[in-house]
């Protein structure tokens, strides 16, 4: 069996640090098996984790799919045939060049350690081979080659593979596009950054199938809209650039391609990737398996394999962006906080609702008005702990508004509403609550 014992990742700046602490101490995300120590590379998304990633999912699916007629959905399985993966080359170019330190045998990416010695121990390298990507499992009872079968290093093979199936099912024409999202799986050898390179996380992935002559023209396209998604999420502008990947650098299906960069406290890195795939993919399926993938144009009388543009981003690195992004440590009138200054369409809870006390009567009606904006808005109702106690656990998680309902609230029927940016508090009638915050929340 594979070691499954963490080891201990090399000091990370101090940002990520304290908003792993936060992750874990508010429940976004945590350790998987913690209990038993824990699995490198592998990550579980608590209370408020899930609903981030479900919102980062839902603006995903409605800017890519919903608000455009040129996009359509697909959910294919996370194993597919393994001739699929022979085809598309990832049986023999997934790979990283693997060495290993020959005293500690610990391994490490080739491209990752400088040198050929291993510092800490002063251990040398082996010579680099290269280590294929794909967990392998097998399909049935029988554990030999002709069951084995890899769990999907990417989704879009899916697209690929079904592009016929969704071709004539829906009448689409290229320019058009096929969106995936779903889990996908790779043994990256050197796991870390907290949620930044796992091994099992969530793709959001969109083939758009162009004729071959507009190629360019849409990787120009899709770079610029995909930018303009993440600034949407409330991503500051001047922490994000697009850069041209280099000849060298460029993976193995790929004729051009663009990483949208964030800049993490370890640097600027790769937030999403827009790829120009050629025409790789659906030329390999089609030789591989015989099948016709090609697209009749009776408008022009033309045959011809449609080339690929595809914007690919993580679920989980959006959210750590969207984490880093919005972490802020202020003082506010001499007393520190932490905030996260999370875009309220995003926010996990938009709006917490909070007795000033917990006598009964004001805990009744602040339970009432929770339920009131409940089928509007994210919500919560909370009365642990002091009204300071908990205002600083609602800045930590990034909700934008708390409504307060205390003892004045009996005789004017009317609440307090706290900003979390402007620390400002209006008092509204309970009557017009729901209004007054659908003018303050998209
Ligand atoms: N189908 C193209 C593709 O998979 P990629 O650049 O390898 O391209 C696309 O991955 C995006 O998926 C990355 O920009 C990143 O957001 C995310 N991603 C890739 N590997 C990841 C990993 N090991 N852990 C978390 N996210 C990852």
């Amino acid at each position: 069996m594979a070691e499954p014992v963490e080891r201990i990742e090399p000091r990370q700046p101090p940002l990520m640090e304290k908003l792993v602490s936060l992750a874990k101490r508010r429940g976004f995300f945590f350790q998987s098996s913690e209990i038993y120590g824990g699995l490198q590379g592998f990550w579980d998304f608590g209370p408020l984790g899930v609903t981030l990633r479900n919102n980062v999912r839902r603006a995903w699916w409605r800017t890519m799919v919903e608000l455009r007629d040129d996009v359509v959905g697909l959910e294919s399985t996370l194993i597919m045939h393994p001739r699929t993966w022979v085809a598309s080359g990832h049986v023999e170019n997934f790979t990283d060049p693997l060495v290993e330190c020959k005293t500690c045998h610990q391994r490490f990416r080739a491209d990752h350690v400088r040198g050929r010695v291993h510092a800490e121990d002063g251990g040398e390298f082996t010579e680099p081979r290269r280590f294929n990507l794909m967990f392998k499992t097998f399909v049935g009872p029988a554990e030999d080659s002709s069951a084995q079968v890899y769990l999907r290093p990417e989704t879009a093979q899916g697209q690929f593979v079904d592009f016929a199936n969704v071709l004539n099912a829906t009448r689409m024409r290229p320019p058009f596009g096929i969106a995936q999202m779903g889990k996908a799986f790779r043994n990256e050898i050197t796991p870390g950054n907290s949620i930044f390179r796992l091994r099992e996380f969530d793709l959001m992935e969109m083939e758009y199938f162009v004729p071959p002559a507009e190629e360019m023209r849409w990787l120009d396209y899709w770079k610029e809209e995909r930018l303009r998604w993440h600034v949407s999420l409330g991503i500051r502008p001047d922490k994000l650039r697009l850069r041209a990947h280099s000849k060298d650098e460029l993976a193995h299906y790929a004729s051009g391609a663009f990483d949208v960069e964030y800049e993490f406290p370890f640097g600027w890195s790769e937030l999403e990737g827009i790829a120009a795939r050629g025409s790789y993919d659906l030329s390999a399926h089609q030789q591989a398996s015989g099948r016709d993938l090609s697209y009749f144009d009776d408008l022009k009388r033309e045959r011809y394999v449609p080339h690929v543009v595809e914007p690919a981003v993580g679920v989980d690195r959006v959210m750590l962006t969207l984490l880093i992004d919005a972490y802020r440590e202020e003082e506010v009138r001499g007393e520190q906080r932490v905030v996260l200054r999370f875009h309220p369409s995003i926010a996990p809870v938009q709006v917490a609702v909070l007795p000033l006390s917990r006598k009964e009567q004001l805990i009744e009606t602040a339970k009432r008005v929770e339920h009131e904006l409940r089928p509007y808005f994210r919500t919560e109702y909370d009365d642990t702990q002091s009204i300071g106690k908990r205002y600083r656990r609602q800045d930590e998680i990034g909700t934008p508004y708390a409504v307060t309902v205390d003892f004045e609230t009996a005789q004017d029927q009317g609440v307090t509403i706290r900003s979390r940016d402007e620390m400002t508090q209006v008092r509204v009638p309970i009557s017009g609550l729901r209004q007054a915050m659908a003018d303050r929340l998209p």
